[in-house]
């Protein structure tokens, strides 16, 4: 009942923009849910040596569908945006063809399951850098949305590092076991105390339990048993 007066109320003072406002939050929300998405997944970042072949991996995702979506890779070139490839996808599951503008590039993704990622094959110190995965959906007025990925090309994977973390490892490792150890210590050494104050207790209620019941039952024995006996 509340609610509706409170309802009534704001009707009352300004029914227009209120909608209004309703209205617009509405198709912004739709909005923002239908926009094409690019993605080069969870861990945008690769550390690959020289000579070896690489995946650069974007996937693209939409709620209204795609239509005629173009995308395309670019590399960072000092500042300079130097394009990979690019192509045009007629709508989802179709395999472009993709244009490739630089050398060593294959084009691998297929658009299976919205897969537009590429290959680069032998990469060079040059080929290191940041990459981005560009996409723009006619259906959404051409905005554009992107995703950058980022390559590191090294020498060798770093041996000071494996040592390193294997120290670390084991040194955590070894703090672990040492924990455990102490902890492991520490509760036989309560189970232990545990042990003997049960034992002492034990002994305590034993022998006074024994008093007990032996002056008891004594009792109750010297008691009943004499009076069958006298029955
Ligand atoms: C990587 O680069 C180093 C130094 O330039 C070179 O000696 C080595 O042969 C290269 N490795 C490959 C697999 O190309
Ligand atoms: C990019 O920068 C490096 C070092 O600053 C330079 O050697 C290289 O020639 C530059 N590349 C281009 C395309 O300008
Ligand atoms: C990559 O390197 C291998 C071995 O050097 C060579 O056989 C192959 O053709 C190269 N691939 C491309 C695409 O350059
Ligand atoms: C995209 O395609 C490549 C090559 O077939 C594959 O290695 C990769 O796992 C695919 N990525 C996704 C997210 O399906
Ligand atoms: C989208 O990117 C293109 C370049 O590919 C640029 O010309 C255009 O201004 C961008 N549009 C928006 C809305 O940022």
């Amino acid at each position: 009942m509340e609610v509706r007066w409170i309802g009534v109320k704001s009707q009352r003072l300004g029914p227009p923009s209120s909608t209004v406002g309703l209205i617009f939050s509405l198709l912004l929300g739709l909005w923002s849910a239908q926009a094409l998405e690019m993605s080069v997944g969870k861990i945008p970042t690769l550390e690959a040596v020289n000579g070896s072949t690489v995946i650069l991996p974007c996937t693209y995702s939409s709620c209204i569908g795609i239509k005629d979506l173009y995308f395309n890779w670019q590399f960072n070139d000092n500042g300079t945006m130097q394009k990979v490839c690019e192509s045009v996808i007629p709508s989802e599951g179709v395999e472009p063809h993709v244009d490739i503008y630089r050398e060593r590039v294959e084009f691998v993704g297929k658009n299976h399951q919205n897969n537009i990622s590429i290959l680069l094959w032998n990469i060079t110190f040059e080929d290191g850098g940041k990459y981005t995965c560009f996409g723009r959906n006619p259906k959404e007025k051409f905005k554009n949305h992107s995703a950058i990925f980022h390559l590191i090309v090294v020498d060798e994977l770093r041996v000071v590092d494996n040592t390193l973390t294997i120290m670390i490892a084991s040194a955590v490792g070894g703090a672990i076991a040492l924990l455990m150890g102490f902890m492991l210590l520490k509760n036989f050494t309560l189970f232990v105390l545990a042990k003997l104050e049960e034992k002492n207790k034990e002994c305590l209620v034993t022998s006074s339990g024994i008093d007990n019941t032996e002056n008891g039952l004594s009792g109750t024995k010297a008691d009943s048993k004499p009076t069958p006996k006298k029955k």
